[in-house]
């Protein structure tokens, strides 16, 4: 990656900013090259520590902006205080996200059903919505005026379907399926969508705990091709790249990052 900082007096929102995982490595990632921040998440005491973080080497403003992002009107409210604060909007990263437990999808009780979709497909689409008009307005960025990243997952990839995490993983497969609408339907604005699918993370998900996901793995018989557990910097790279200009012509795409996880499931 450049030297140069291609974010410098552009604005960054990412959801599930709070947790010490995907979220504040990106935060990092993205003010490292100069990006002002906007953090979400319902974790307050989490927000404050991600900004102390990046205050901490970082020459940049950050917003906290704590909002359930499953509920429209509290979503509502953060867009019309981030638009107050800042006058742009030019990375979204849809990256807040639950996994609600492990079932079978046949076993899960409608209430975590509910709140697994309200979370990471509705919210999603809540953050969208309440953003995307202003990222349609940038035509002083140009060649893109706006970028979206959904975090995704291996789970919600044909290969990676998890049965022990299913309710998650249909609801990360709608948000894939979102990813390639809103490249169609926001592309004529110069505004691009793409997906990263993490396979297996240390992160507060996974409760920074590889011993959990060695047995998690081991349950389902999976074996990682690159037999390592991943790292959050390299999904905040990969989200580096994507918001950079060399990825200015990439849309509607997911990168899958998981050691070939995926492609080997049930192959072993
Ligand atoms: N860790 C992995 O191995 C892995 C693999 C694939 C995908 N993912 C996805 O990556 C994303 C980030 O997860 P992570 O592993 O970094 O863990 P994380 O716990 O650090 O991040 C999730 C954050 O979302 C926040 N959140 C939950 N509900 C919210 C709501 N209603 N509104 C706003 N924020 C809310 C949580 O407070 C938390 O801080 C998630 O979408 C997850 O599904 C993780």
């Amino acid at each position: 990656m450049s030297e140069e900082k291609f974010l410098e007096g552009k604005v960054a929102l990412i959801t599930g900013a709070g947790g010490g995982g995907f979220g504040r490595e990106m935060a990092k990632a993205f003010a490292s090259k100069g990006a002002n921040l906007v953090i979400n998440d319902i974790n307050e005491e989490g927000l404050e520590k991600t900004r102390e973080i990046i205050l901490k080497d970082f020459n940049v403003e950050v917003l906290i902006a704590k909002a359930d992002i499953s509920d429209s009107g509290q979503v509502k409210e953060m867009a019309e205080n981030v638009l107050e604060k800042f006058d742009n909007l030019f990375l979204l990263v849809n990256n807040a996200g639950i996994d609600g437990g492990l079932y079978p999808t046949l076993k899960q009780k409608e209430a975590m059903y509910d709140k697994i979709m309200a979370i990471n497909l509705k919210g999603a689409w809540n953050v969208t919505k309440s953003l995307f008009k202003q990222m349609r307005r940038q035509k002083h960025f140009t060649p893109v005026a706006g970028k979206i990243i959904n975090i995704v997952s291996c789970a919600g990839t044909a290969n990676g379907a998890n049965p022990m995490v299913g309710i998650y993983s249909v609801s990360k497969a709608g948000l894939l399926a979102f990813t390639r609408l809103w490249a169609l339907e926001l592309g004529k604005n110069n505004i691009t969508v793409n997906a990263i699918s993490p396979g297996v993370f240390l992160t507060p998900i996974y409760n920074n705990d590889p011993n959990l996901i060695k047995d998690f793995l081991k349950t389902r018989g999976v074996k990682i091709p690159i037999d390592k557990i991943g790292e959050s910097k390299m999904v905040a790279d990969a989200a580096l790249f994507l918001a950079s200009p060399g990825a200015d012509y990439i849309t509607g795409q997911n990168i899958i990052i998981d050691g070939g996880m995926c492609i080997s499931v049930n192959k072993f």
